[in-house]
């Protein structure tokens, strides 16, 4: 796919991370990008900057989902791509706990459970098949690209650690999807590929402390520093630009496998 003014793209947690500096790097190439986020002042604010559109949603709402494709194709056409950003960490428990000293047993609390797998994988599902209807009514590309979706998923898929189990299923079920959505959408012409992060600066670790920051930058075999967004965001130009990449989990890490803790 040659990215230029006649191609749209929706991002949904565009207006921060690792969303923001894909939707910075798509705008460079001249595509018309809007923003799906939670967070209005920052979501306008980059589309003003990107000449975009700003759709405040939550992905976890069919109603709003549906509110903002209206919205963002009747400012900027129908999106050939769609980057799948939005998501949130948290719900850290183990799956049952003991209480060493008074014995005291306690069960994961299911609402985290529940809570995160419907923002990031039912979230990010929603967005793909609402996003895919849509691409299906156009003329594929003269390469045959109809459209290329790209999802984020964490190294955590792989490698959960101790108290992530909701965020590694949410994760898992991001990379277990990429390669039936691909094989469904094979005879349509719309690709899909996912990125695995490891570590990433964005505003969750901007507010660490360096000695934090340091220390996680040391668990990373090389580079030993955090990554860049704008790395990110070069990984999914690849995966949309590229019309050979497709059904594709990568992990983009500096080759860090994360420890049980
Ligand atoms: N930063 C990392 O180290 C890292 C590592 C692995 C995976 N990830 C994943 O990358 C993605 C982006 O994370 P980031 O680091 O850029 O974080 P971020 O918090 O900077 O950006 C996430 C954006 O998603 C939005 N969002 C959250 N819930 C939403 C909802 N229900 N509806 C709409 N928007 C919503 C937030 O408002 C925010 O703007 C997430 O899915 C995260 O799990 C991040």
């Amino acid at each position: 796919m040659q990215l230029n003014s006649s191609i749209s793209a929706v991002i949904t947690g565009g207006a921060s991370g690792l969303g923001r500096a894909t939707a910075k790097l798509l705008a460079s190439h001249g595509v018309k990008v809007a923003i799906f986020d939670l967070q209005e002042d920052l979501g306008e604010a980059l589309a003003s900057e990107i000449g975009g559109v700003f759709c405040k949603v939550n992905v976890t709402s069919t109603p709003e989902v549906d509110a903002a494709f209206a919205k963002a194709r009747a400012a900027i056409g129908q999106e050939r791509i769609l980057v799948n950003c939005a998501g949130i960490g948290g719900g850290a428990a183990r799956t049952a706990s003991r209480d060493r000293q008074t014995g005291e047993v306690k069960e994961y609390p299911l609402e985290n459970f529940e809570r995160i797998i419907q923002v990031n994988l039912i979230g990010t599902f929603r967005c793909i098949t609402k996003s895919t209807a849509g691409m299906l009514t156009l003329e594929p590309l003269p390469d045959g690209d109809r459209g290329a979706i790209v999802n984020t998923a964490s190294v955590a898929a792989e490698d959960g650690q101790i108290g992530q189990v909701a965020y590694t299923a949410s994760k898992a079920g991001i990379v277990g999807m990429t390669l039936v959505v691909a094989r469904d959408l094979s005879g349509e012409g719309v690709r899909v590929n996912t990125i695995l992060p490891g570590i990433f600066d964005t505003p969750l670790l901007q507010r660490a402390s360096e000695a934090v920051k340091a220390a996680l930058s040391a668990q990373v075999p090389f580079p030993k520093r955090l990554g860049m967004p704008e790395e990110f965001a070069q990984l999914a130009h690849t995966m949309i630009t590229n019309s050979y990449f497709n059904g594709e989990d990568v992990r983009l890490d500096g080759a860090i496998r994360m420890a049980p803790r």
